[in-house]
């Protein structure tokens, strides 16, 4: 990983206004991803993960949605004030996303073939022929057996696995600085989950293509990211490297999710989980959101914000239980 950052989300602010009032969806997020770095963004459903991803590309549905505060920096311009035109060329060139159901950005009309060698001829002036070679290449790359037969086939004759590496591919045919990927294996099962992580691995590995990985999976985490952010209720509660994250969480609510992991040789009968659910952004008005789900809170926490804190290089924690400790105060 170079120390080159690719991607910034700068004091981020993302709101709905919806007629139950204004919902903070993102609530001054900062995130870096830095050049050919795996960052996951991690939480359970709600917590504002795809709204943040949608933030980057500019396509949160307005109305209701609207950026309102903050940056985005790709490689030091703001897309936050980019032109439509503008977002047109980064979207699919500079910046691919991929979603879980890949069925919803594939046109069911139009052959695999045809919808990838409109992506390849878009970035790159090629011949129909060439284009169509390059598709049957890209099919290859990303494991599709029969290539250039299935390169004639229609979405809907494949399945979700075949679908989900149609995307990469396509997303990988523009050669993007960045992918977001949006539960891209949540769909999937096991077995496929591994080989669509394995690929974009390798994608990354070989191509240096940044990656940001939105998952509520903590075993998709631990397979392909380097570092994590933890968000919770549209903020960001917990951030470090992926070991850190895993085997030294300090946030009680990073520890919940971990313990909500199955294990191998699980003594206890039930898998735990965090009591409660997410709580609509905005809702709790005053004091930690995670407060009336945390057992750790003290008086303190219904009555103030907690600040992110750097505990030591590299891993931040929104938490009072470590403001005694001398964390220091980012923001
Ligand atoms: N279209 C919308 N209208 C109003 N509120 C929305 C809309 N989309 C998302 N939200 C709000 O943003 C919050 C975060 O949503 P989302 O980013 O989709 O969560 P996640 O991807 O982490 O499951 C939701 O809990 C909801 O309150
Ligand atoms: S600030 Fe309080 S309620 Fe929030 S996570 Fe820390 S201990 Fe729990
Ligand atoms: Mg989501």
């Amino acid at each position: 990983m170079s120390s080159e950052v690719v991607l910034e989300l700068d004091r981020l602010r993302t709101h709905f206004f919806t007629d139950a009032g204004e919902i903070p969806a993102v609530d001054d997020v900062s995130i870096k991803v830095h050049k050919g770095e795996v960052v996951g963004i991690v939480g359970e459903s709600g917590c504002g993960k795809s709204v943040t991803s949608l933030s980057v590309m500019k396509l949160v549905p307005n109305p209701p949605g609207k950026i309102v505060g903050g940056r985005i920096l790709f490689k030091d311009e703001d897309l936050v004030k980019a032109t439509h035109r503008r977002m047109r060329k980064i979207r699919g060139n500079e910046i691919a996303m991929i979603f879980q159901e890949p069925m919803t950005s594939l046109n069911p009309l139009f052959s695999i073939g045809d919808q990838l060698m409109e992506a390849i001829r878009n970035h790159n002036k090629l011949s129909k022929k060439k284009a169509r070679e390059k598709a049957i290449d890209m099919l290859k790359v990303v494991g599709i057996p029969r290539a250039d037969e299935i390169v004639d086939e229609y979405p809907h004759q494949l399945s979700g696995g075949m679908r989900q590496r149609v995307m990469i591919a396509m997303a990988m045919s523009c050669d993007p600085e960045v992918l977001i990927a949006d539960e891209p294996t949540t769909a999937l099962d096991v077995t496929i989950q591994a080989q669509i992580l394995d690929l974009m691995r390798k994608l990354n590995k070989e191509h240096g293509t940044a990656i940001m990985m939105i998952t509520h999976d903590l075993g998709v985490v631990a397979e392909i990211c380097d570092r994590v952010v933890v968000m919770y209720s549209g903020k960001v509660v917990e951030e470090g490297d992926v070991r850190t994250i895993l085997k030294q969480p300090q946030h009680p609510y990073t520890k919940g999710l971990i313990r909500s992991l199955p294990k191998i040789h699980q003594k206890e009968e039930r898998l735990y989980s965090i009591p409660g659910t997410v709580p609509k952004p905005g809702s709790v008005k005053l004091g930690c959101r995670f407060a009336p789900r945390c057992d750790s809170s003290f008086s303190r926490c219904y009555e103030e914000d907690p600040e992110l804190l750097s505990l030591r290089e590299g891993h931040q924690c929104r938490c009072f239980l470590y403001e005694e400790e001398g964390g220091e105060n980012v923001g």
